[in-house]
């Protein structure tokens, strides 16, 4: 049996995560128990929103109390998320804790309490007038320097960070993503609302961090869009039923083991990802290759010398009955071809391993492109 590292070769904090199917916080829900109870069909799970400083604990009073909103309440949040965690122990879940805070202070001291065994998800999200007005959730977005200071105090406590966040909210979500991966972030959890995946494409596009896509995600369909045009995993909170999740779970593990790349973009000229590179041919021609490398500042030299060196000594580095010499060059096994199938049999390559070893091709080029 194939173990969940090579079926899906996706890690957070330093941990194997089991499926790339997990849940996003809903206040006053989703803790380490709600977890816990759907364990067998995810890999990760956010619990929270938790509130880690007065000014974000009154707002969840004050919404819990005026707005009749649920919230987790409490005194003292390090007991509170201490607790919350000493439940997770033993637990493969991959756990996140998502959290209310107005200052690079409140996120750093939080750190320095209960250690890197979590991922620290900034709630840049939360649209609740009374959390904004605390100054979190979507105060971040409309005040990026502030939320690029918390990134940075937390990553100087070396913990793994997320920023969870709203699509269209921010003046410009390319730029943010671009400034998050500059600033340490490890982590992008996106609500792409119904913004679709042109807008996931964006994102993927601005910068090389791990994607997390949320809103919507209720069957396999939509899954698959988001892992094919950029995401790594997906995240569910309203739909975060059992029978959901593991519906998800089983077709994905399925889709992985028959197809060797659990999230394959689409080809480049059919509104692929960056990621898609490992799938182009040699600049000949007038497609969206060619503007795609000049958005990138890439020369089409460097982009043939770059494929070419990469796959040497490879698998790929065969094919001379291929288009362009090489597999190197070739499409995604989709794309129907008797030549480059021809090549895949006599080198004794299972198409499973052409799209493995495309997957590795396509990490180098993401390393490339954002050194
Ligand atoms: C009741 C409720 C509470 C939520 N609380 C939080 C929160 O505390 N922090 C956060 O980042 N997102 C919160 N969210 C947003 C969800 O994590 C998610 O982004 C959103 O519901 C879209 O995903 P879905 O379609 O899978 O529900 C909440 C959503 C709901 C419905
Ligand atoms: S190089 Fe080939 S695969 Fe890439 S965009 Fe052009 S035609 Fe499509
Ligand atoms: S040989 Fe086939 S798979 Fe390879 S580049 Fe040509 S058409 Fe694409």
């Amino acid at each position: 049996m194939m173990n969940a590292f090579e079926r899906f070769g996706l890690l957070i904090n330093d941990r194997i995560v089991r499926t790339p199917v997990g849940i996003a916080s809903m206040a006053g829900i989703v803790d380490a128990d709600y977890a816990l109870a759907r364990a067998e069909h995810i890999g990760f799970a956010f619990i929270g929103g938790y509130a880690i400083d007065a000014p974000s604990m009154a707002a969840a009073r004050t919404l819990a109390g005026e707005n009749g909103r649920q919230e987790f309440l409490y005194s003292d949040p390090v007991a509170e998320l201490t607790a919350q965690m000493a439940k997770m122990d033993g637990s493969d879940i991959v756990f996140g804790i998502n959290l209310r805070g107005t200052s690079p202070a409140s996120f750093r001291s939080l750190a320095k309490a209960l250690g890197d065994s979590v991922v620290y998800e900034i709630d840049a999200h939360c649209r609740q007038p009374a959390m904004v007005e605390a100054g979190c959730g979507e105060h971040y977005l409309k005040n990026p320097d502030e939320l690029l200071a918390v990134v940075r105090a937390l990553k100087e406590e070396n913990v793994t960070v997320s920023v969870k966040f709203r699509v269209g909210i921010a003046q410009d979500d390319r730029a943010l993503a671009k400034s998050l991966w500059k600033a340490g972030a490890d982590i992008l959890h996106v609500d792409l609302m119904d913004a679709g995946s042109a807008k996931l494409r964006q994102i993927r596009n601005s910068c090389p961090l791990l994607i997390i896509a949320n809103n919507g995600i209720a069957g396999f369909d939509r899954m698959r869009e988001m892992l094919s045009h950029g995401a790594d995993a997906v995240s569910l909170a309203r739909q975060s039923d059992e029978r959901t999740l593991a519906g998800l779970d089983a077709a994905i593990t399925r889709f992985a083991d028959e197809e060797g790349w659990y999230n394959s973009p689409k080809q480049l000229c059919r509104g692929g990802d960056i990621r898609a590179l490992t799938f182009c041919c040699m600049p000949v021609k007038e497609c969206p290759l060619i503007p795609t490398l000049e958005r990138i500042g890439m020369p089409r030299e460097e982009y043939i010398r770059m494929k070419l060196d990469s796959v040497k000594g490879t698998s790929l580095d065969t094919g001379t009955q291929t288009c362009f010499g090489s597999l190197a060059w070739c499409c995604k096994i989709s794309s129907p071809c008797m030549f480059r199938n021809m090549t895949l049999k006599q080198e004794g390559l299972s198409t499973k391993e052409y799209m493995r070893l495309k997957r590795e091709l396509s990490d180098t080029i993401m390393s490339r492109v954002f050194p």
